[in-house]
């Protein structure tokens, strides 16, 4: 048995579980007018409601006893001090210096890392400013009109889910494009209506030698150049985003252009970095510098706050909660808003490679289960593709459903009904329907019929948490993203295991560097098992010339 299973507070969550797994919130929350008051938190404006969970104060005591026991305070500290604590590389993770808007120092290996997160801040600020107002001008002499970020994963998803979340902040006169699969249909279908003269090129990779971004870099370097006939364009057009200035010069973006991060910043955790430098563009550098606040504040928050108070760690400890205790395999991510409709996809990358994991700090392999499937779309499309699952299916899914009170736009009636879905899907997860509402509700003879009255019956009990906040703001969102990081730390801590590296991605693509060359001979395949050979050959044999 692990030290994490075998240890007191487990034990205690394990007994506490056999006494109220099948407690009842709908009656929680009749004997307790002030179960939302108990568990709900607020920062800001930002509304935290898991009172819809199946909880009550002891449980919460005995998570927090978990996290204590698992060290968190000390790790939490680890993190923001500069601490190697993503130790199979080697790494320090300082993601939160890049949006440290206190500017205390920040030390990594003896340095305060600040200057130079200042320094690059206040390059990207001019250079927004200047493609912004027109005053960069394409090699032609004309402003530029489109950004075409090209990047994968964490360069890609982060400035692209946030890039649609803050759309109403954009500028009407600069569009900015997300180009990431190796598919060339993404990269065709965004070039086809642009116009070389007035693109620019910003292309995002931590290494610099992702195949997929540098396939896509090259070809939109090749499309570029079709058009402008001469290399000395590329100066214009061509900006780069890296930790790595040699592999940006060796594929020929000048490193003048080359906006630096650092191997202290993961991937998944880098659009606070230069990565969120095709955000700026679209939203300019005041409003992403107040991305980085409301991040900043989150931060504070985590840091700082006790643990029956703060709202990353509660959302970390629940999630632990079902996981662990109630086995659910999956995690829902629900915004009642449609700009953060990548929101989940880019928590999908965030919790699953960080926390999808079976070897512990120490080497052993794990006896728990460790991160959930993370997985939704915005509501109310949800409702009408998932949501029969979440409330009839046989597995349990806990949700996490956010709204905004406000939206940019104006048609107020659209909002009502979306705010009144928001609210009525977890209410009608956690009461459910039983039999005897069902047959209040139905004609004497359709209440004669068992299948149906049995078919309309909701068991409910089904967990959720609520986020309420006045508007999509660069702040709110900042603030947001942040607590699930954290949230996603602190699981990482309590199952103890590197949520930092992401060494489950290599194998896939050192094989597909195998096949590569073997796709491009005219000779059979017979080198891999008979489904892998058969299926090159096949793929060989359909190919057109
Ligand atoms: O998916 C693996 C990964 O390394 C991610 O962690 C990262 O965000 C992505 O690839 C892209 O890497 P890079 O920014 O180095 O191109």
């Amino acid at each position: 048995m692990s030290s994490l299973t075998n240890s007191k507070a487990w034990t205690a969550l394990k007994t506490h579980f056999q006494h109220i797994q099948n407690d009842s919130m709908r009656d929680a929350f009749r004997r307790d007018p002030d179960r939302f008051k108990k568990f709900s938190l607020q920062l800001n404006d930002i509304i935290f409601d898991y009172s819809k969970n199946r909880i009550n104060e002891e449980t919460v005591a005995l998570l927090v006893e978990l996290a204590e026991s698992q060290g968190l305070k000390q790790k939490i500290e680890a993190m923001f001090s500069g601490e190697m604590i993503n130790t199979t590389e080697r790494r320090a993770v300082l993601h939160t210096a890049l949006r440290n808007r206190s500017n205390d120092p920040v030390y990594f290996a003896g340095k305060d890392v600040m200057p130079d997160v200042n320094r690059v801040l206040a390059k990207m600020r001019v250079f927004c400013d200047q493609v912004r107002s027109g005053a960069w001008k394409g090699h032609t002499g004309k402003a530029i009109t489109d950004i075409v970020s090209i990047g994968i994963g964490g360069s890609g998803l982060g400035p692209k889910m946030v890039s649609a979340a803050l759309n109403p902040y954009g500028s009407d006169t600069l569009k900015v494009h997300y180009v990431s699969n190796v598919d060339q249909t993404d990269l065709v279908e965004v070039l086809k209506p642009l116009n070389a003269e007035t693109t620019l090129f910003v292309v995002a990779s931590k290494v610099f030698n992702t195949q997929e971004t540098m396939m896509n870099a090259k070809s939109a370097k090749n499309w570029f150049l079709k058009q402008a006939q001469s290399e000395d364009a590329i100066a214009k057009h061509f900006v780069a985003i890296s930790t790595h200035a040699e592999n940006v010069a060796n594929f020929g973006i000048d490193t003048d252009n080359m906006f630096e991060f650092w191997d202290w910043v993961g991937g998944r955790y880098s659009l606070w970095s230069s990565v969120g430098l095709s955000i700026a563009l679209q939203i300019g550098m005041d409003n992403f510098e107040e991305l980085l606040q409301g991040a900043h504040e989150a931060d504070l928050h985590f840091r700082h706050t006790p643990f029956a108070n703060n709202i990353p760690v509660i959302m970390a400890l629940l999630g632990v909660w079902y996981n662990n205790f109630f086995d659910a395999d999956s995690h829902a991510v629900i915004p009642y808003d449609q700009s953060m409709r990548f929101f989940s996809d880019y928590m999908q990358q965030g919790d699953m490679e960080s926390n999808g994991k079976s070897i512990d700090l120490d080497g052993n392999r794990v006896d728990y289960s460790t991160g959930p499937i993370i997985w939704g779309q915005p509501g109310t499309n949800g409702q009408h593709a998932f949501f029969q699952l979440i409330h009839q299916g046989t597995k349990l899914i806990p949700c996490d459903f956010m709204a905004p009170a406000n939206s940019h736009y104006d048609l107020p009636e659209h909002h009502d009904i979306l705010i009144s879905n928001f609210l009525a899907q977890p209410e009608a997860l956690m009461n459910g329907l039983t039999e005897d509402e069902v047959k209040a509700r139905l004609s004497p003879e359709d209440r004669a019929d068992p299948v149906l009255v049995a078919s309309k019956v909701f068991d409910g009990n089904k967990p959720s948490n609520s986020f309420l906040f006045k508007k999509m703001t660069p702040r709110t969102l900042g603030s947001l993203i942040a607590f699930y990081e954290h949230k996603i730390f602190t699981q990482g801590v309590i199952w103890n295991i590197n949520s930092f590296d992401q060494m489950g991605v290599e194998l896939g693509k050192v094989l597909a560097k195998v096949i590569l060359p073997e796709l491009k001979s005219n000779e059979s395949v017979a080198s891999h098992d008979c489904s892998t050979n058969a299926l090159i050959n096949a793929y060989k044999h359909y190919r057109e010339a």
